[in-house]
């Protein structure tokens, strides 16, 4: 029989867990919906009086917040009583690269799977469904099988993949309206079949029946990495083709929309940039590229790998074009960063192009002046400070977090505009050029400038793909 949701927890209250939680207490009133997380500082953010200073910016998501926090959704780091209470588990914590041992650098590292799949073994009193919200290597669903049902107290655990393809800046209109809700899970016995059952019924509060697609476990956690795989490898063979055009006179977006107007290969994810960044393009492809390489498939490993392999080029490239461009020394000379979040309408850096071209132009003794509307000045810094190729003393006198586009542009030798940001294509470019040093070089790495204008105006300007 099919059980009804009354009582939700998520365990991770991250870029996925909050905006999504958020969503299902909006459209589920009548469920409970816990987000905990272990970062108290996080929860404390969630938490905080004015709505505008959750920890994530996402259009949309501080008024979902508002309508439904203290009324149906919490966050706490209560992880241990929101578990015992819930009927219903999604786990959607990080599952990032890992950085150590075997597999370092590619397998995604699932040591906050484990923890959570041991801490709900050792609570739950009674049957949950545990939901795989988290991206998730193939087959990983078989291991929390083992450590649940070798380590719990003997109750009945249902386990559903249930992957998630927001994306970041568009994430509440992606819940809202999905192109479809995956659900994988053991489809040859009842439990199993119950267990979907009741989260199709969740979804199907806002979402029509038949865009929620029900798989076996081992075909949803594959879909997902191969969903992030093909979007990924759109941009990079675009990103491709860019280079191509650069050379020989073609427009990368004339290509783009010659091509895209073909039903079959259609127009989105057609838009050529400095490189695609994100938490997830990369590592997901790193952890397909290496489940390839554990069954042996080295043809499969390699075909994906190019994918990211043509990324690093093409982030190395365009910083190296700066370079060149710049009479082959930038030392000394002031570069004004426009952007520095991995895509426009989010405070996410992870993996952004921005942090990449920095360490290279630091490499090269640049100064480098980074605004952006929505990133934290501290992050930018510990983004740099990650990659340890500079001392914390280097960057932090080396580049310099300002409050306006205006100002970074300030004295500058050179632009470059590394995030899409709609304030960018409107500055009063007249006014920033007067206060530049010339030649005046502008490196556009989104595609978002006009060149004629720029170049009217008496910049010179470098847009990737021309
Ligand atoms: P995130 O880093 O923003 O959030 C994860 C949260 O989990 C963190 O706040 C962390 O403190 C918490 N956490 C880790 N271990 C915990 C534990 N044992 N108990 C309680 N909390 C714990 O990550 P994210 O971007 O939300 O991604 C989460 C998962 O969703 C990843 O597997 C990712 O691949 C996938 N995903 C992400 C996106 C995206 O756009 N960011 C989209 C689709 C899927
Ligand atoms: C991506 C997928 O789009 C989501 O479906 C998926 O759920 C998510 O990864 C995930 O698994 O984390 P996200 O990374 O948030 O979402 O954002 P995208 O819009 O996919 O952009 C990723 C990167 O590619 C950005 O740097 C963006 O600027 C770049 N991009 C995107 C391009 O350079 N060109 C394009 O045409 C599209």
């Amino acid at each position: 029989m099919t059980k009804s949701i009354k009582n939700i927890c998520c365990i991770g209250a991250g870029y996925v867990g909050g905006p999504t939680m958020a969503v299902i207490a909006q459209k589920c009133p009548e469920i409970k919906v816990h987000v905990v997380d272990i970062n108290a500082e996080r929860v404390a953010a969630w938490n905080d009086p004015n709505v505008e200073n959750i920890p994530i910016y996402e259009p949309g998501l501080s008024d979902i917040v508002a309508e439904t926090r203290g009324k149906n959704l919490f966050f706490s780091t209560k992880v241990e009583e929101a578990i015992d209470e819930a009927d219903m588990i999604f786990i959607s914590v990080n599952t990032p690269t890992k950085t150590y041992g075997m597999g370092k650098g590619m397998a995604a590292d699932l040591k906050f799977i484990e923890l959570c799949a041991r801490q709900i073994a050792r609570v739950a009193k009674d049957d949950k469904i545990v939901v795989e919200k988290s991206t998730l290597p193939v087959r990983t669903a078989e291991a929390l099988q083992d450590i649940l049902h070798n380590t719990g107290n003997d109750v009945d655990f249902q386990i559903l993949s249930n992957p998630e393809f927001l994306a970041e800046g568009t994430a509440i209109d992606d819940l809202l309206d999905p192109d479809r809700i995956l659900i994988g899970g053991d489809i040859d016995t009842d439990k199993g079949q119950a267990a979907m059952k009741a989260l199709v019924d969740v979804y199907a509060h806002w979402v029509p029946e038949a865009q929620i697609l029900t798989t076996n476990v081992w075909s949803s956690e594959l879909s997902k990495l191969t969903a992030n795989a093909f979007l990924a490898q759109r941009i990079s063979s675009i990103n491709a083709m860019s280079e191509v055009c650069e050379r020989t006179g073609a427009n990368v977006d004339e290509v783009a929309r010659a091509i895209g107007m073909d039903s079959r290969i259609g127009s989105k994810f057609l838009k050529s940039s400095v490189g695609f960044g994100g938490s997830c393009f990369q590592k997901d492809i790193l952890n397909l590229v290496y489940i390839a390489k554990t069954l042996g498939l080295e043809e499969v490993a390699d075909y994906w790998e190019q994918v990211i392999i043509l990324n690093d080029h093409q982030k190395r490239r365009f910083a190296k074009n700066i370079v060149k461009t710049l009479y082959n020394t930038v030392s000394g000379k002031q570069i004004a960063m426009l952007g520095w979040a991995f895509k426009k309408d989010t405070n996410d850096t992870r993996e952004s192009a921005a942090i990449y071209v920095s360490d290279h132009l630091l490499n090269e003794q640049a100064d480098i002046i980074v605004y952006d509307p929505k990133v934290k000045t501290e992050q930018i810094y510990a983004d740099l400070e990650y990659l340890g190729h500079h001392s914390s003393e280097e960057i932090r006198r080396r580049v310099k977090v300002v409050s306006s586009a205006k100002e970074a542009c300030h004295n500058a030798h050179a632009i470059a505009v590394m995030t899409e940001w709609d304030e960018f294509k409107t500055l009063d470019w007249a006014d920033i050029y007067e206060k530049m040093y010339k030649p005046a070089f502008v490196f556009d790495g989104r595609r978002i400038l006009d060149q004629l204008k720029m170049e009217e105006i008496g910049f010179k300007i470098n847009i990737i793909g021309n």
